[in-house]
């Protein structure tokens, strides 16, 4: 068990940015970076113990900086999208920047996605950990309050990558955070991810309008495409001719999990069949927005020489619904001085193999 770092590179105004390693004892491999708090990879084996690396991202900070993807990055303050940048709260009006057509999307222009974070080696009873901070201005992206937010991950000598977020607030104000994985259990870089076979442990999801901002409907998921309560194929019901699949060109909705909010629940779970690689999402959140990486372009340079094709990549961001802010019946994302917004999110990797010899 081991935390390394290494030098990743300078900003633009020369600010140094490292790259921390921690191996666990399997010898499974996550790489983070202070920049944007960013996953940048995870090298985990399949099922005949090769090692392979299930995370999309650059090799190089440049690329991260220029980027628009959000690879692997915590996207805040608030995750996902507000419906024409503005919400209001205790009777003031907030306009944030709008970088998403009218909307506003992870956070604004300069999200934390493109902060440089404070970083920190940490040893936590369940494995090694690395301690990220931010504090994000009063009038940042247009949201009110200095909001002091901590991220910190955890690798476990049981392949679970653990990620526990808090954050304060001088001033009441809204927050969100996620981390904007995007998985390929076949391995970065390996084809689409199509034949991935996944469930979602939940009975409703939030329907969206034109823009992808939700309508206010929680739709039951049974008889739909939406419906992964039992594993399904990914691909399998992507390309039928319904009406949120071709807002979204494909899933990028938010489920509405089944659970007792504040407990760390099974929120999904990933099986690509050649690897025999499971993943197990579990989370404190009330919400998942599953995206089948639409809007990924067909030929994206990514790590190691790989092109990345449309799809080739999935995310499952553990999060608040979106435009919470503007619906006052969604669970609430305001935080208020004096309380602490906490939320955790476990990604577990299993076999196949290792499942059923257990
Ligand atoms: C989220 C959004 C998508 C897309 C990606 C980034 O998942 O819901 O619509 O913007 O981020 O490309």
């Amino acid at each position: 068990m081991d935390i390394k770092k290494q030098p990743f590179g300078q900003t633009n105004d020369m600010t140094g940015v490292d790259l921390y390693k921690l191996i666990n004892l399997n010898g499974t491999e996550a790489r983070i970076t202070n920049y944007g708090a960013t996953l940048v990879a995870l090298t985990v084996a399949d099922r005949n113990g090769n090692p392979g690396d299930v995370i999309l991202g650059y090799d190089s900070l440049e690329e991260y900086v220029n980027g628009s993807n959000y690879f692997g990055c915590i996207a805040g303050r608030y995750a996902n999208r507000i419906a024409g940048g503005r919400f209001r709260l205790n009777d003031t009006a907030y306009i944030l920047a709008q970088n998403d057509g009218e909307n506003h999307l992870h956070g604004g222009v300069h999200g934390f996605d493109k902060a440089i974070w404070q970083a920190r080696k940490i040893e936590k009873d369940e494995g090694l950990g690395l301690e990220l901070t931010h504090l994000s201005q009063d009038g940042e992206e247009g949201y009110p309050g200095n909001l002091s937010v901590t991220v910190i991950y955890t690798l476990t000598d049981k392949d679970e990558l653990r990620i526990d977020y808090s954050a304060s607030s001088d001033r009441p104000t809204v927050v969100n955070l996620t981390n904007h994985a995007y998985f390929n259990l076949a391995g970065a870089g390996c084809g689409d991810i199509l034949d991935h076979e996944l469930m979602i442990n939940a009975d409703r999801f939030t329907p969206v309008d034109k823009s992808l901002i939700p309508t206010g409907e929680l739709r039951s998921v049974r008889g739909t495409p939406f419906d992964f309560t039992r594993p399904t194929v990914i691909g399998a019901r992507i390309d039928r001719d319904h009406d949120q699949l071709l807002i979204a060109q494909g899933y990028d909705h938010n489920w509405v999990l089944n659970k007792a909010l504040g407990r760390l629940c099974p929120a999904a779970r990933v099986m690509e069949r050649n690897s025999g690689r499971i993943l197990e999402v579990h989370t404190t959140q009330p919400g998942i927005q599953f995206y089948s990486g639409n809007f990924m372009g067909n030929r994206i340079a990514g790590k190691t020489g790989q092109l990345y094709h449309h799809r080739g990549g999935f995310c499952l961001e553990t999060q608040h619904f979106p435009d919470s802010p503007n619906r006052p019946d969604f669970p609430s994302t305001v935080l208020d001085p004096g309380s602490r917004y906490e939320h955790t999110t476990m990604y577990k990797f299993t076999t196949e193999l290792s499942v059923s010899a257990q």
